[in-house]
């Protein structure tokens, strides 16, 4: 059996796909709120010379303001509530004394629990002015995650969200990183299923109302290959191409997607404020 009821599962990764009720829809509005809210107001943090590490104590006293816990802090040894990538690093890049430069593109993903309840989100910022190329990745990077939305529901397989985001990316002569990927998201972190970023239409389990996971692509502007850093944690291509990210935590229901992480002040797009040089 691939599927299983949430109310009988265990409270880990079995790898079974759980499917959730309308209660559980609940508790991840409340925290995918929280999570994008801690997005929202970090927005206009975001500038030359403010550190990384300033980020993550901001984006963690909004945590702890709001009645949540920050994911991140203990898990696998990991000591922050977000991760900064910059630039050419992938994702899990570690807050630091790192100040942004103009030019910077940032992405922010952070992971809060309300309640028992997973909201997991990123989004992509960047200190003007960015090359246009940059621009272009960050807007590409976006249209993929939404065209993976797009596929995500009843009727659909889990291989036609991978492949919508992979034909959209490859269109543009970038590449999907395959080092990474989605993931079913709940009162568990990282839950099964792993959502592939790339693949085939049909493939794959089918969609079912009640599943719940993250669709998070990450962008290269060049080759897909990917390494971590010494701290065993930042991820950066090897060709030390630009890459982007984005991230909802979504469910699909009878008739679509709930998307959980969606943006309260709007701002589901902040890099879209930065001008472009030139
Ligand atoms: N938020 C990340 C994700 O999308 C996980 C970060 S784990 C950490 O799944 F430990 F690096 F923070
Ligand atoms: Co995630
Ligand atoms: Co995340």
């Amino acid at each position: 059996m691939v599927f299983t009821a949430v109310q009988d599962a265990p409270l880990r990764n079995t790898g079974q796909i759980k499917l959730h009720s309308e209660e559980h829809f609940a508790g991840m509005r409340k925290a995918g709120q929280i999570a994008a809210g801690c997005l929202d107001m970090l927005t206009e943090h975001v500038k030359e010379g403010v550190t990384t590490e300033h980020l993550d104590n901001l984006a963690r006293e909004y945590a702890l303001d709001h009645g949540a816990t920050p994911a991140c802090i203990f898990y696998r040894g990991y000591r922050h509530t977000v991760c900064t990538s910059i630039n050419h690093v992938v994702c899990h890049g570690i807050p630091a004394a790192r100040a942004l430069r103009p030019g910077d593109i940032v992405n922010i993903d952070v992971t809060v629990i309300v309640d028992g309840w997973h909201g997991d989100t990123s989004r992509m910022y960047a200190v003007p002015p960015v090359k246009r190329k940059a621009m272009r990745l960050m807007d590409l990077t976006y249209s993929a995650m939404q065209a993976g939305m797009e596929a995500a529901r009843v009727g659909n397989h889990l291989g036609d969200i991978g492949a919508s985001i992979q034909n959209m990316v490859e269109a543009e002569r970038c590449s999907v990183v395959r080092d990474f990927c989605g993931h079913g998201v709940g009162r568990v972190f990282h839950d099964a299923p792993n959502i592939l970023h790339f693949g085939r239409p049909g493939d794959g389990p089918a969609l079912r109302a009640g599943m719940f996971f993250t669709i998070e692509p990450m962008v290269n502007l060049g080759k897909a290959a990917v390494g971590i850093l010494p701290d065993g944690w930042t991820s950066v291509t090897r060709d030390r191409s630009l890459s982007a990210q984005y991230e909802h935590s979504v469910g699909i229901t009878e008739t679509g997607l709930e998307v959980f992480t969606k943006s309260p002040a709007g701002i589901d797009q902040p890099h879209k404020l930065a001008a472009v040089e030139g």
